[in-house]
């Protein structure tokens, strides 16, 4: 007892995702399944048993990214909290929290570990990691916030010698213009000198990449056509999940993946709250995701752009996957 109060005396947890605005969310979803290429934001995957799926993929054997991230992180998390002098990591997209144990541990050996605060969509995500990494670290600190990054960015509390983290290919949903504003909001309310720590994952082999995203469990495709089951819920919608397969491609112009669902047949969907009824013909796509693939070079122009000087570039044995460590400049 008296340890459960303890630890909840170290959490707070903000929650302004609930104050959805659905009525924008109702108009950014007809805009988008009313294109001639349908999508779906790749937000709408995280509820609950997407998180878990997302989980589950992490662990696939093709499915290089997380483990490439972790080898990179094991060995090089003592001289990044070395350099940064960071006592607080505020961690956007933080999922389940599991690599972000590395760094945590580096702080904690290094005695300067104060408070983590991480920011990502799913609020079942953000309660059990904070209360996992309470009861972990005695004397930590946990502020999280369930948000988005389109409007929530700004409600992140402030503090002082930060490293914020934007790691496990996070980054990879939006495309480059996307990109470069998102990495403008997080620069601007970081102050001269704080860190930050961008983890990329790399063009590569078509072949490994379109592996790690068709893996033979079938555990990706679940994911994918998840994301119906959550319109469903979420827009009062009747799509049937049965009448979907999971389709994921490098596209070589634009080095990324996309993933997509294709109709197995004609159907009719409605979506009460939108007022919208939408024929799918078989073989016809909705767009789900976007997963970029960076070069460094890239990397380099649109950390510069954004306001930060690139102070390491770090990568795991094989090439896979890259860590970019910068620093905010004025
Ligand atoms: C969470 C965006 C990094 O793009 O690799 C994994 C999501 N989608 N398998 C990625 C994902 C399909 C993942 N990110």
């Amino acid at each position: 007892m008296e340890a459960g109060s303890g630890l909840e005396a170290r959490i707070t947890i903000d929650v302004l995702a609930t104050e959805r605005h659905l009525e924008r969310e109702r108009e950014e979803l007809r805009a988008l399944l009313t294109r001639s290429l349908p999508r779906i934001p790749s937000r709408y995957f995280y509820d609950a048993k997407g998180s878990r799926l997302f989980d589950e993929i992490t662990r696939l054997p093709e499915y290089y990214l997380t483990r490439a991230e972790a080898a990179i992180l094991e060995r090089h998390a003592g001289r990044i909290v070395e350099g940064t002098g960071a006592a607080e990591l505020v961690e956007l997209g933080s999922g389940s929290s599991t690599k972000t144990r590395i760094l945590l541990d580096a702080m904690a050996h290094a005695r300067r570990l104060r408070r983590y605060v991480p920011f990502d969509v799913s609020e079942t995500a953000v309660r059990a990691a904070a209360r996992e990494l309470a009861e972990r670290y005695p004397g930590l600190t946990i502020h999280g916030v369930v948000g988005e990054f389109d409007r929530h960015l700004g409600h992140i509390p402030p503090g002082e010698r930060r490293l914020v983290l934007l790691i496990g290919s996070t980054i990879g949903n939006f495309d480059l213009p996307e990109a470069a504003a998102l990495l403008k909001k997080i620069a601007r309310p970081m102050a001269t000198g704080d860190f930050f720590l961008l983890g990329v994952d790399l063009v590569k082999d078509v072949h490994v990449l379109e592996a790690a995203y068709n893996d033979s469990q079938g555990v990706t495709a679940r994911f994918n056509l998840n994301i119906l089951r959550v319109v469903n819920a979420t827009f009062g919608a009747d799509f049937d999940v049965e009448g979907w397969t999971h389709r994921a491609f490098y596209n070589t112009e634009r080095d990324w993946i996309e993933m997509r669902l294709v109709a197995r047949h004609s159907q009719r969907v409605r979506l009460d709250d939108l007022d919208l009824e939408l024929e799918f013909a078989a073989g016809d796509e909705i767009l789900t995701e976007i997963s970029s693939k960076y070069r460094r070079s890239v990397v380099d122009d649109l950390l510069t752009e954004c306001g930060f000087a690139i102070q390491s570039w770090i990568t795991d044995e094989d090439g896979l996957f890259a860590l970019a460590l910068a620093r905010r400049v004025d």
